[in-house]
């Protein structure tokens, strides 16, 4: 590894950006105490207070083209599931695509970013993750939230010991998706799947079934009266109707 502590970034998943030369054959990763422009998914802000919670980058390196890619978010999110079980957090849920979730709401976000094609078949990717762990401040963020202090208060939460936990899950995933693909990462993905047995619709209403958790490239699965249909990632967002 080449890890980086840093006490204010813009955003952690630019900095390990800036920092691959640097590392050159080591694994990039990247840890700050707040952000000033932390990035979500869809172009969004991600809220990044001084101190509260974690912001982790790291950098990965693929073989085999872009295509090896589908899936990747759902692994992480699996990785990310693991650690806090690991930790003690009971009744860990996971949104699709890659939402980390507790009972009373959204714990933590991934945000993969792929840099670009180092050379034929290799891929660079950065894959942020953001988890709520004293997190207080509730402005700017539109959706429940959970923290791990709120959601576990008997446990004393250490955001380098959470990091450890996140980063040991996410290196022992990573090989085995690199080699077997998604395969293995579907039954835990789908053991974790809060929209299972919901009422789901997608592009704006045009689908409209019961969620039945995923196919095995990671698309999620909606069972409508005329089949189950697939969504892929990206493309459109799941609402709970
Ligand atoms: C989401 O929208 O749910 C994804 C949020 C990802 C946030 C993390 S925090 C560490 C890393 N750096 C960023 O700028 N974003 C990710």
């Amino acid at each position: 590894l080449f890890l980086n502590v840093l006490d204010e970034v813009d955003s952690t998943n630019a900095e390990v950006l800036r920092q691959i030369p640097a590392g050159a054959g080591k694994i990039p990763v990247v840890m700050a105490d707040c952000q000033t422009a932390g990035r979500g998914r869809r172009g969004r802000v991600w809220q990044s207070p001084r101190g509260e919670n974690l912001y982790l980058s790291i950098g990965l390196t693929f073989h085999g083209g872009f295509g090896v890619l589908d899936g990747l978010s759902l692994v992480l999110g699996v990785a990310v599931a693991n650690a806090l079980e690991q930790l003690g957090v009971p009744e860990v849920g996971l949104k699709w695509p890659n939402d980390i979730f507790l009972p009373d709401g959204k714990l933590g976000g991934i945000l993969v970013e792929l840099q670009g094609e180092l050379e034929e078949g290799v891929v660079q990717v950065i894959a942020g993750i953001g988890l709520n762990v004293h997190m207080s401040r509730t402005e700017g963020v539109d959706q429940p939230w959970s923290s791990l202090a709120r959601a576990c208060p008997e446990i004393e939460w250490s955001r380098n010991q959470i990091a450890g936990a996140v980063i040991d899950a996410v290196l022992d995933a990573v090989p085995v998706f690199s080699d077997l693909g998604f395969r293995d990462f579907r039954e835990p993905w789908q053991r974790r799947d809060i929209f299972k047995g919901k009422s789901l619709q997608a592009k704006g209403g045009e689908i409209e079934g019961v969620g039945c958790g995923i196919d095995d490239n990671g698309n999620y699965q909606i069972q409508t009266t005329d089949g189950v249909v697939p969504v892929r990632a990206g493309e459109i967002s799941l609402r709970v109707m």
